[in-house]
C-alpha cells in the first residue's frame, strides 16, 4: 500500500476545525479504496508565532517541502494585530507560497445546483456557473521591490512595486491554457493593459503562449471591466488567468456567485509536484470552538488534492458527490442554511459526507 505523507497545517483561528473534517474525509477515502494517508501536523501562522517567535518556522517549512502535498487550514486572529508587519500570521502565507514556488493558484467558482438560491445574486444569473480562476501567486505588486513607507518631501511616502518578469508571466499563462485545454477552451486574461506597462507586457506574453494552444479561445479584459462582467454574466467565463492582485480581488468576488466563501475551495502549484490546499476563507477567530464553520471549501481541497496531487480523479468526484450529497439531502451548516433545513455543526456534516463516502 502506498503512502501519501500529508503536510498539515491547521494554523490560527477555526483552522483546525475545517482541516480535522478534511482530514476524516480523507481517511474515509483511504479506508475504502486502501491508500494510506499519513498526516503530519505543523505550527503556522499566529499559534507558531507563540511558540518560535516567527509565523513560519524552518521546521514547519522542512515538514512541507519533505511532504507529498500540503494541507492548510487559515491564519491570523486579532491578537497578532498589534505585531509587526514581518511576524504578522499573513506573512507566513506570502513566505509559504514564495519557498515551495507554489506560483499557479487554482480557485475555483462552482455554483451547485443545490445551492443556487444562496447567492445574492438573481438565480438565473448564476445558475450554471463554473469558473477557474487561475492566480498567479508568487509574483506582482505582492512581492515587487522597491517598496516601504519613508518620508520624502518633508512627507511619508508609501510604495510598492507591481512587476513581472516575462518567464513568470510564461510559466503561469502554460498552466492556464492547460487547464483550459481540459475545461471549455476558453481563456479570459484579466489585465490593466490600458494603464499599466506591466500589463502590456502580461498581455503580449499571454498571447505569445497562445500559440502553442490553438485550440483555446483567448480573449483579454481589462480588470475593472472583468469585475463587472463577473456579476452581469458570470456564465459567459470558463478559465480566468491574472496576476497576483487583481486575482485576490476578483476571487474574493467570484465567491459570491456561490453564495458563501465557505465553499470554495483553493489548489497552489508548483512547477515540482509539491502543491499547497487550502480553503479561500480565512481563520474566523471570533466563531473558533464553537463547531458552527463551515468545513466544505477544506475538504474541496482536499479532494482538489487527489485530483490534482496523487491523480486520483474518481476519488476526487467521490468527495465531491458525497458534499452535493449532503447539500441536496439538506443538510446545511449555519452559513449556508435555509428555511426547513437540518443545521449541522462542523464534526456532523463531516460525519455525513464521510458516511456518504463510505456508502455510495
Ligand atoms: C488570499 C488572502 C491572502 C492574499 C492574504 C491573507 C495574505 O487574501 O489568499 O486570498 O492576499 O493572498
Ligand atoms: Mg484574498
Amino acid at each position: 500500500m502506498k503512502t501519501y505523507n500529508i503536510a498539515l497545517l491547521a494554523g490560527d483561528g477555526t483552522g483546525k476545525e475545517v482541516t480535522d473534517e478534511a482530514v476524516k474525509v480523507l481517511k474515509a477515502i483511504g479506508e475504502k479504496h486502501s491508500i494510506d494517508f499519513n498526516f503530519e501536523p505543523a505550527l503556522i501562522g499566529g499559534c507558531a508565532y507563540d511558540e518560535y517567535k516567527t509565523p513560519l518556522p524552518d521546521v514547519t517549512l522542512d515538514i512541507a517541502k519533505k511532504s507529498d502535498a500540503v494541507l492548510l487550514g487559515a491564519v491570523g486572529d486579532w491578537k497578532y494585530d498589534t505585531l509587526p508587519p514581518e511576524v504578522r500570521p499573513e506573512r507566513a502565507l506570502l513566505g509559504i507560497r514564495k519557498e515551495l514556488n507554489l506560483f499557479a493558484n487554482l480557485r475555483p467558482a462552482t455554483v451547485y445546483p443545490e445551492l443556487t438560491s444562496l447567492s445574492p445574486l438573481k438565480e438565473d444569473f448564476v445558475s450554471g456557473t463554473d469558473i477557474m480562476i487561475i492566480r498567479e501567486l508568487t509574483g506582482d505588486v505582492y512581492f515587487g521591490t522597491p517598496k516601504g513607507i519613508e518620508t520624502k518631501n518633508g512627507e511619508k511616502f508609501g510604495y510598492n512595486n507591481m512587476c513581472y518578469f516575462e518567464s513568470e508571466i510564461r510559466r503561469i499563462a502554460h498552466v492556464a491554457f492547460k487547464v483550459a485545454m481540459q475545461r471549455n477552451k476558453k481563456l479570459c486574461s484579466v489585465d490593466k493593459a490600458n494603464v499599466l506597462d506591466v500589463s502590456r507586457l502580461w498581455r503580449e506574453i499571454v498571447i505569445e503562449t497562445s500559440k502553442e494552444y490553438p485550440e483555446v479561445e483567448l480573449s483579454h479584459m481589462y480588470v475593472d471591466n472583468a469585475a463587472m462582467q463577473l456579476i452581469r454574466n458570470p456564465k459567459q467565463f470558463d478559465v480566468v488567468l491574472t496576476g497576483n492582485i487583481f486575482g485576490d480581488i476578483l476571487s474574493d468576488e467570484a465567491s459570491m456567485l456561490s453564495g458563501s466563501l465557505g465553499l470554495l475551495p483553493s489548489a497552489s502549484l508548483s512547477d515540482t509536484k509539491l502543491a499547497m490546499y487550502e480553503p479561500i476563507h480565512g481563520s474566523a477567530p471570533d466563531l473558533k470552538g464553537q463547531n458552527i464553520v463551515n468545513p466544505i471549501a477544506t475538504i474541496l481541497s482536499a479532494a482538489m488534492m487527489l485530483k490534482y496531487s496523487f491523480n486520483m480523479d474518481t476519488e476526487h468526484d467521490e468527495i465531491v458527490n458525497a458534499v452535493r450529497k449532503a447539500l441536496k439531502d439538506g443538510f446545511r451548516t449555519k452559513d449556508i442554511a435555509q428555511d426547513g433545513m437540518t443545521i449541522l455543526g462542523t464534526k456532523e456534516i463531516g460525519d455525513i459526507i464521510k458516511a456518504n463516502i463510505l456508502k455510495y
